[in-house]
């Protein structure tokens, strides 16, 4: 896709190119030809693996899941079928079934623009986000978000200029990745009883909507040119009065801002603004619950773009509770890249190691007793040209070895380092 001779990358894995809902069917995009497939930068270099030998994860999610072969095959809820030009997720793993949850979501969507119900674009955010409606054409379901509306993609309807050299809007991020990183985010947000199951309907600690990679076709999107189908992400459209934007954050219940404090700390979330949070309310006693969204600028390759929001806000100076600090302990880098990859995405090098940081530093932080604002201080520039305290750590890490040295060498610097910093700070 070109503009002024800028060539724009829309970095589509191989994978999803090739096979789709566990059918192995080619994903049938038309104008698939302008999309430049760039396989390698998607998922990082071709050497990089997960695998049992050079993973020091406790736990194998693909062995774990063959013998679970039956549920796959038998789904919770029935599958529609469903035109699969108009709507259809993208499943690039066969094994993985996806949660009832999901698949309801994905039929009600499905059901709402076959009864003709057009999508409908959020006025608010950067890309091109539209409300998708059910049958009935009165409820929202779902938002999908297309990585080629994303900011600077191809087809992005506010008119932000393309990025020239296929570069996010945030630092260490790639035009046509926010979906994936918005799968990411959800299936990272591990319930509060252990890891994320494949097959499970349990809600993530912090709440993250159910999100899927769907492809879809509907002249109500963005094109400008012929009318193609479009692989984005689905998620569900969850009820709320509001954003973190509309009213100050006093009224927030602590144990709220802090699951959002770890889900951004662990992702190293380039974007937490208080947009980006959601203001729903609990059934049984009308609290305000804090619902997390918009994660496609999470997992980014550097920690120069990290914000974080909450970290003026009285909550974040709150100690972690027991709970909370269990939660934090028992979350596995490893296990997080090999579940990724599980469903279909390997982990550049680069974002891996930016989920191994974050969430070693998360970690040695809860055990020296550190508040979430005190951590998440270390990540965030104080200002613009500033360099935050992690971003030195990783710079003088990747001084103290030599060139060519393995992740794991690089990673017990950047450990030892972390350590030093953090004795330091707190005496
Ligand atoms: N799961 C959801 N449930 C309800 N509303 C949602 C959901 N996801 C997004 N929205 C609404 O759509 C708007 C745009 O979505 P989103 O923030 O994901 O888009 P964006 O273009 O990436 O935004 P940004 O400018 O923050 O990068 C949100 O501000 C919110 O009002
Ligand atoms: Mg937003």
């Amino acid at each position: 896709m070109s503009s002024a001779g800028v060539t724009i990358l829309n970095p589509v894995p191989r994978e999803l190119l090739l096979s789709s809902n566990g059918y192995h069917t080619p994903l049938h995009l038309t104008g698939q030809d302008e999309l430049s497939v760039n396989v390698k930068e998607l998922n990082g270099t071709e050497d990089y693996d997960v695998s049992e030998n050079n993973c020091r994860r406790e736990r194998d999610v693909s062995k774990e899941e063959e013998g679970r072969e039956d549920a796959a095959i038998e789904p919770s809820v029935p599958r529609k079928a469903l035109d699969r030009d108009l709507l259809e997720p993208v499943i690039v793993n066969k094994k993985i079934e996806l949660a009832s949850e999901v698949w309801n979501m994905i039929n009600m969507t499905y059901e709402g623009l076959n009864s003709g119900n057009y999508p409908i674009r959020s006025a608010e955010g950067t890309g091109g986000a539209y409300f998708m409606l059910d049958s009935t054409g009165q409820n929202y379901v779902s938002v999908f978000k297309p990585i080629d509306e994303e900011p600077m993609a191809v087809n992005n309807p506010r008119g932000l200029p393309f990025s020239a050299d296929g570069e996010g809007l945030k630092k260490g991020t790639r035009v046509g990745q926010g979906a994936f990183r918005e799968v990411a985010a959800y299936i990272l947000d591990h319930p509060m009883s252990g890891h994320r199951s494949l097959f499970g309907d349990q809600k993530g600690f912090a709440g993250v909507p159910p999100t899927v990679m769907v492809k879809c076709l509907h002249e109500g999107f963005n094109h400008p040119g012929e009318l193609t189908t479009k692989l984005g992400s689905l998620q569900m459209f969850m009820e709320n009065n509001g954003s973190c934007e509309d009213m100050g954050p006093g009224a927030f219940p602590v144990k709220e801002v802090h699951k959002i404090t770890v889900l951004d700390m662990r992702l190293a979330n380039a974007d937490r603004h208080a947009g980006n949070i959601l203001i729903g309310k609990e059934e049984e006693n009308g609290q305000a619950v804090l619902i997390p969204i918009d994660h496609g600028y999470c997992l980014p390759t550097s920690f120069e773009d990290c914000t974080f929001e909450w970290l003026y806000w009285p909550q974040a100076r709150q100690p972690y509770s027991p709970e909370i600090i269990d939660y934090i302990r028992s979350l596995n880098a490893d296990e997080d890249i090999a579940l990724l990859k599980f469903h279909g995405w390997n982990l550049p090098v680069e974002c891996a190691r930016t989920l191994q940081i974050s969430t070693m530093l998360l970690k040695k932080g809860v055990e020296r007793g550190m508040t979430p604002f005190g951590i998440g201080s270390l990540m965030c520039r104080e200002s613009l040209n500033k360099e935050s305290v992690i971003e030195g750590i990783v710079k003088a890490a990747l001084d103290s070895v030599l060139p060519g040295t393995s992740e794991e060498t690089f990673l017990d610097a950047v450990s030892e380092i972390m350590d030093q910093h953090l004795d330091e700070i707190l005496s």
